[in-house]
């Protein structure tokens, strides 16, 4: 009580205190009617971060009107008024004028800048926002007229929107800040907006196309997306791209330098401003440097190249480096020969190249992979063609490829240039020899090999065979894995116990069709009895998978050191020769997929048993995310692995894509990515990052799949589009018709709330950005109600608007749509 009472004092002497200040600095942060700020005055926006006032630039002695952060001189205003029409003495002023405008006036009164908002006059007055935004506003019904935010600088801010009908523009040089040469703009052609800086009227730089998380020409994006960078689709051809960043003790923003550079600068603390990122990391970013065909890479010397079945125009230019008439056609094209001669010789082929952004101004259309490659092979004026899942297909229809650039790391996509079909044969005669060179290689070193091991062989064959037979206990080939995940445990995985071959055949009667239980990750499963009853279910690894021994090497690892009731058991393990099999405890009634997704079963499944299995999954994941010694990362969460015992009670199964995470790491990207479509996190089937937070994606899916009954892949809603699970339960939410969604199965009044709860936990799980996404932990909170006030999940825009490809009216997001329900690899050019 006495405490709280003087905090209340406190704060209203605080109040007080700050009123008194205001008064006497001035410092307010808003220009009324018949106010006005002189040029030694300013307004400061209400947080303290951005100030409003006249400003000379470095070497001048003209004054300007603009925006600039408190923490900063004026060194670069992020912002200014009178940019092309300076004021000559300090006599300037800043008001609100009679016509309802913010205007900039002389000593004179004449206008020298002026917000040209139209419209009848009335009450208005500016004011500086936290965010460094100036809005003009009706005092009477506080609409917003006019902002700078909608007439920016040469910066970008976090929350400001750049969208396709605005543009930065450059400062002429560094003291004066008048409209430069460059401009940055988001162009969209066909369909596919990018972001170009412009040197007057000709391109300068290209971003290459945005595939719904990231520019394609632009290394290192896919951390922004995370951190919130976005292009958001505002239909009727208009995008916005934004950022945000909610750190206070960071300051960070895009700058479009007087030479062209796009910079994103930041400071932390206070600190001097440094350089993040910029656009013009080395020559190749300028536009058609290589000229038509050519390709760029500024790892290369020289860094220009044609591209695959072209040369140089002029090869005299191009040994002295001037690439400005770039590559032509090696081999005329077969479909345009026919069309000339009526020849009809073999068909022209494509040939790859690996990693590029794409060259500019490319075609788009929905179709798939397949239909893309078809139709630009069927169309004589197609001259290369790109499938990216984020955009969908491109293509090229115009005179020539210009801007094409080799991208390392993340970005880029595959590129496929037409050739006429001797220059596949070119490629072709190469492989062959290298094929050839190669074989005869390995031919040799085997033949040496056998050689030496006979001779050895023979000599210690009697020495060794009673040693042979003590070896069987453990798996010689474990030893030589060293790609695995780390802390392997020698000991432990000695311990597990070993199962022969022929107990296993004959458990499972010689691995009978009639014991097969299902289809696993990496191999079927089948069930079985030992001799001493015991029931089990052994995975038997597919011979042929080239993955095989690292996945069940991975299995071993992670499963054998993890025991937890919602995790499935691993009992023992087999080599010999070819075969590895896996022997796990018995479930009797299978996975869950088995149970949600059968109209009968379904019934089984009441509201008190769907809980406590996601309540049990739950604890299967925190266990594996927090609680064992080893943070492992699932990767491949999905209704099929989810086991069930006797009880209905969950035990996660399917170790064979897991992975362990060192102490300290918090996510990891791969190049292998592996998981099943439909349950996979956009940051993961795109980009390969996986975190304890692209299983949380998993699990929502999940979550939302068990409370509805329904998949989420294949789903349609009422006006039969197709769209999956997540963006029905999206609009659903967005709706306030989230009953809809429910299995009717499960709905009794009594339990409704704590059903929609599950649902919105759900939504909170699946959100685009990884950020966003509760943890285990927390989410377990949730569920039991131990936290009150969810946050409202963000609108879904990555795996929710998708639509048949017909209808495919946005570009991005394919990858998800696939229907299916088996565990993928895709291996990422990235
Ligand atoms: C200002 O002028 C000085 C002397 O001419 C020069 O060294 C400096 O670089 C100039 N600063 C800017 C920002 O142009
Ligand atoms: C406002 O309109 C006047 C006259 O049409 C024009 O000269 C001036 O450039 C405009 N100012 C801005 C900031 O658009
Ligand atoms: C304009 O609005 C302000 C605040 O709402 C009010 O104090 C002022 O009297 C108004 N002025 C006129 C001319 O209506
Ligand atoms: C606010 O008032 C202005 C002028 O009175 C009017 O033009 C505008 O449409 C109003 N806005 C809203 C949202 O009512
Ligand atoms: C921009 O264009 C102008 C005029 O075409 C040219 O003189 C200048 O060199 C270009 N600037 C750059 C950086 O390419
Ligand atoms: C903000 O950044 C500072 C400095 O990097 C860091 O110490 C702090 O934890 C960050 N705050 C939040 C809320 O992320
Ligand atoms: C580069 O080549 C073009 C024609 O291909 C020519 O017009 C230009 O003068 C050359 N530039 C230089 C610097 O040699
Ligand atoms: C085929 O030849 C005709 C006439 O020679 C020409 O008009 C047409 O553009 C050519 N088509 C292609 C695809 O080259
Ligand atoms: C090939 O593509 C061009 C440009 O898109 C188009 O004008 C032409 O009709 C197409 N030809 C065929 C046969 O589809
Ligand atoms: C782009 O594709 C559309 C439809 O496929 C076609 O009508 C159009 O002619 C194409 N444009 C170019 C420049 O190829």
């Amino acid at each position: 009580m006495g405490l709280d009472r003087t905090i209340n004092y406190l704060s209203y002497f605080l109040v007080l205190l700050s009123s008194f200040c205001l008064e006497l600095g001035h410092a307010t942060d808003t220009i009324a009617a018949p106010n006005f700020i002189k040029d030694s005055e300013t307004i400061i926006s209400n947080d303290g971060d951005f100030i409003l006032g006249f400003f000379s630039p470095a070497n001048s002695t003209y004054r300007y009107v603009g925006i600039w952060y408190a923490k900063f001189s004026t060194t670069h205003a992020i912002w200014v008024a009178n940019r092309n029409n300076p004021l000559k003495s300090t006599s300037g002023v800043v008001t609100i004028s009679e016509d309802g405008n913010l205007v900039v006036l002389d000593g004179e009164k004449n206008i020298i800048w002026s917000s040209n908002v139209t419209g009848s006059v009335s009450n208005r007055s500016a004011q500086l926002l936290d965010s460094g935004n100036l809005v003009l506003q009706e005092n009477t019904n506080t609409s917003i007229m006019w902002e700078s935010f909608q007439h920016p600088s040469d910066s970008f801010l976090p929350k400001m929107k750049l969208s396709t009908n605005m543009q930065l523009t450059s400062w002429k040089s560094y003291s004066d800040p008048g409209v430069g040469t460059f401009s940055l703009r988001i162009s969209v052609f066909y369909n596919l907006p990018e972001i170009y800086i412009w040197n007057g009227s000709s391109p300068y730089w290209r971003s290459g196309p945005w595939n719904g998380q990231l520019f394609i020409g632009i290394p290192k994006m896919p951390s922004r997306y995370l951190d919130g960078f976005n292009l958001i689709d505002e239909k009727q051809g208009l995008f916005s791209l934004i950022f945000e960043f909610s750190n206070k003790s960071w300051l960070l923003h895009y700058v479009l330098t007087t030479e062209g550079n796009l910079v994103e600068t930041y400071s932390s603390n206070g600190k001097d401003w440094s350089i993040e990122w910029s656009s013009l990391t080395s020559e190749c970013e300028v536009y058609g440097k290589c000229g038509a065909f050519g390709s760029c890479n500024s790892k290369n010397s020289p860094i220009c190249s044609c591209l695959k079945g072209f040369e140089p125009k002029n090869i005299e230019e191009w040994t002295r480096e001037n690439w400005t008439s770039g590559c032509v056609r090696r081999t005329p094209l077969q479909c345009m020969r026919a069309n000339t001669t009526g020849e009809d010789g073999k068909k022209d082929g494509f040939l790859k190249v690996r990693m590029v952004k794409t060259p500019s101004l490319a075609n788009w259309s929905a179709a798939f992979e397949d239909e893309c490659k078809y139709r630009c092979l069927e169309n004589c004026s197609c001259l290369a063609y790109a499938y990216d899942s984020g955009i969908g297909c491109m293509s090229w229809t115009r005179e020539y490829l210009i801007d094409s650039q080799q991208v390392s790391s993340t970005g880029g996509v595959d590129l496929y240039v037409r050739v006429a079909s001797s220059e596949l044969d070119r490629k072709k005669e190469v492989k062959v020899i290298v094929i050839v060179t190669v074989v005869i290689g390995i031919v040799f070193v085997a033949v040496c090999t056998l050689f030496l091991c006979r001779r050895r062989a023979k000599h210690k064959a009697r020495k060794t065979r009673s040693e042979e037979n003590n070896m069987r206990g453990t798996y010689p080939t474990f030893q030589r894995q060293e790609n695995l995940a780390g802390n392997i445990n020698q000991d432990k995985l000695q311990e597990l116990p070993i199962f022969s071959l022929e107990e296993l055949a004959s458990a499972t009667n010689s691995f009978d069709l009639s014991n097969k239980l299902g289809q696993g990750g990496f191999g079927p499963v089948y069930r079985g009895k030992l001799l001493d009853g015991q029931e089990i279910a052994v995975k038997r690894l597919a011979r042929t998978s080239g993955q095989g021994m690292q996945e069940f090497m991975n299995e071993v690892t992670v499963i054998s050191k993890l025991q937890h009731r919602n995790l499935v058991r691993l009992l023992g393990g087999c080599v010999e020769g070819e075969e590895k099999l896996l022997v796990y405890e018995y479930m009797p009634n299978k996975s869950l997929d088995a149970f949600l997704f059968d109209p009968i079963k379904r019934e089984l499944l009441d509201w008190k048993k769907r809980f406590n299995i996601i309540e049990g999954i739950c604890r299967g994941l925190l266990y594996l995310h927090r609680d064992s010694r080893l943070r492992i990362i699932h990767r491949d969460l999905k209704a099929s692995n989810i086991l069930l015992d006797e009880e209905l009670n969950p035990k996660i199964s399917d170790f064979g894509m897991a992975r362990i995470f060192g102490g300290n790491e918090d996510q990891a990207d791969t190049k292998r990515v592996v998981g099943t479509y439909g349950y996979m996190s956009p940051e993961y089937a795109m980009e390969g990052r996986f975190s304890e937070k692209s299983d949380i994606f998993s699990f929502g899916v999940l979550l939302l799949e068990i409370v509805c009954g329904r998949k989420n892949a294949s789903f349609y809603d009422h006006d039969e589009e197709t769209m999956n699970l997540l963006g029905f339960a999206w609009n659903m939410w967005k709706t306030d018709n989230m009953a809809v969604l429910i299995d009717p199965k499960v709905l009794k009044p009594d339990f409704e709330k704590e059903i929609l709860r599950c649902i919105h936990v759900g939504l909170l799980c699946v959100q685009d950005l990884a950020k966003d996404r509760p943890t285990v932990s927390i989410a377990i909170s949730m569920l039991r109600s131990e936290i009150d006030d969810l946050p409202s999940p963000r609108q879904l825009g990555f795996t929710a608007n998708q639509t048949a490809p017909e209808t495919q009216a946005s570009y991005h997001n394919q990858s998800i749509r696939s229907i299916n329900n088996v565990t993928v690899t895709m291996v990422h050019g990235r």
